[in-house]
């Protein structure tokens, strides 16, 4: 195949090299298309189009393969803890064990917040929807205050999960260790969330870094992304959204047929994806996951019993088949959290934790780029063309 595509526009030649990457998927390189031609592409919601080159993560949405720095993501679920796999997405290779109890030691030695941030939660209003921190410390001091506690102070002893577990749930002067199974299922929850390549979010970061804007200012504005019910606050709407369900009766079908219909504004929530049109590998962990908290617990949700015939109805429903809607990864996140006894409201919450490893890992890719540039679509215009300014006595009401 030839590495460049030659083409003429308007009179105007455009030679365009083309791109190969690593796992064989081909792109046209249009950077210089608009100095050729005078012409930009078209692509709304960038859904044909490649914003950068990466290296972190890779996904195969037809064929439901995803991959951090090459490895599957099937894998480390089974095998890694969470921050092995951060180490893995912000450095780029595995750690060594030296290496490993470094990073973890880093990490254990800074989860103490300032004495001085107390005072901010006090002042913090109880109603205010901004539950989202950067830091588990921070996510569980937030929960504390919102249910009127006192805050817990982390612990260097526990391991990452089991710490934030013990921040959000420990009382004082009460003996509590976190449930193994819970300190599994949100290190698995964890890994499935650290990277998902160039999602909303993760764009976000790296187009607001793009000014060369910090870290933090970046990644607050990837929360920001996060938060909407589309992208990760998915997970908190599919719970309303099957407790909504079952107090109307646990009427599946009409539900489904509210889905199918354009005009209720209503979307099964929970299902389809982007970029996923078979399956979504993390769901197929999550749901096994799931599986295994509740039976352990010996729980019987009756909002997990009602996600599985939900599946199953949409499964094999002709309009969820034609357009590949599968359920994605938030369709049973939500319901290891409330097992886990994690509120609805911070189910965001606990997506930005999980994706912060990545978020950094593509911030840094980025500004280590020497290629990066600021981020400036440019659109097409559709509007009036020049028009004289008519005096407001001359105005027709319009
Ligand atoms: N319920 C009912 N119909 C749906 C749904 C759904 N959940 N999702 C897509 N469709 C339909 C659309 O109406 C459209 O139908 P049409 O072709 O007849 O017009 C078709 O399927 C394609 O949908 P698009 O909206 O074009 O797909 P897009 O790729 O833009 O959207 C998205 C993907 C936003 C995830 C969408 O499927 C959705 O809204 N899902 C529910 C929200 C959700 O679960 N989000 C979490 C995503 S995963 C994550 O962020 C971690």
């Amino acid at each position: 195949m030839s590495n460049q595509l030659s083409f003429e526009i308007n009179g105007r030649k455009a030679d365009l090299p083309l791109y190969t990457g690593s796992e064989g998927e081909t792109a046209i390189d249009i950077s210089k298309l608009r100095s050729q031609t005078g012409t930009i592409t078209l692509d709304p919601g960038y859904v044909n189009t490649g914003a950068c080159t990466s290296g972190i993560t890779f996904l195969n949405g037809e064929e439901g393969i995803l991959r951090y720095r090459g490895y599957p993501i099937e894998q480390l679920a089974e095998n890694s803890s969470f921050l092995e796999v951060s180490y893995l997405l912000i450095h780029g290779e595995l750690p060594n064990a030296e290496q490993l109890e470094d990073f973890e030691g880093n990490i254990t030695r800074h989860t103490m917040l300032h004495e001085d941030l107390r005072h901010i939660y006090q002042a913090f209003p109880k109603g205010a929807h901004r539950l989202m921190g950067k830091m588990p410390t921070i996510a569980g001091w937030a929960f504390k205050k919102n249910i009127g506690q006192p805050f817990i102070y982390p612990d260097n002893n526990l391991s990452y999960c089991a710490n934030f577990l013990s921040m959000m749930f420990q009382v004082p002067a009460v003996d509590y260790e976190p449930a193994e199974e819970f300190v599994k299922a949100l290190n698995v929850l964890f890994i499935l969330h650290a990277d998902h390549e160039q999602n909303c979010s993760t764009s976000t970061v790296r187009l607001v870094g793009s000014s060369q804007a910090n870290l933090f200012a970046s990644i607050a504005s990837g929360i920001a992304a996060l938060w909407g019910p589309l992208h990760g606050g998915a997970n908190q709407a599919v719970l309303e959204m099957l407790m909504r369900i079952h107090n109307d009766g646990g009427n599946i079908d009409k539900y489904v047929d509210m889905a199918k219909d354009k005009d209720s504004g209503f979307r099964l929530m929970g299902f389809g994806h982007r970029v996923y049109k078979n399956f979504d590998p993390r769901a197929t962990i999550i749901k096994s996951a799931c599986d295994r908290v509740l039976n352990l617990l010996g729980v019987d949700d009756p909002l997990l019993d009602l996600a599985r015939r939900l599946e199953e109805v949409a499964l094999s429903d002709e309009y969820f088949v034609e357009r590949k809607l599968y359920p994605n990864v938030d369709f049973y996140s939500g319901i290891i959290y409330r097992a886990i006894g994690i509120p609805e409201n911070m189910f965001t919450v606990m997506f930005a934790l999980g994706r912060l490893p990545g978020w950094i890992a593509q911030w840094k890719e980025m500004h280590q780029d020497p290629k990066t540039k600021i981020a400036r679509p440019r659109q097409i215009y559709n509007g009036e063309t020049a028009r004289d300014y008519v005096p407001i006595e001359k105005r027709v009401a319009g």
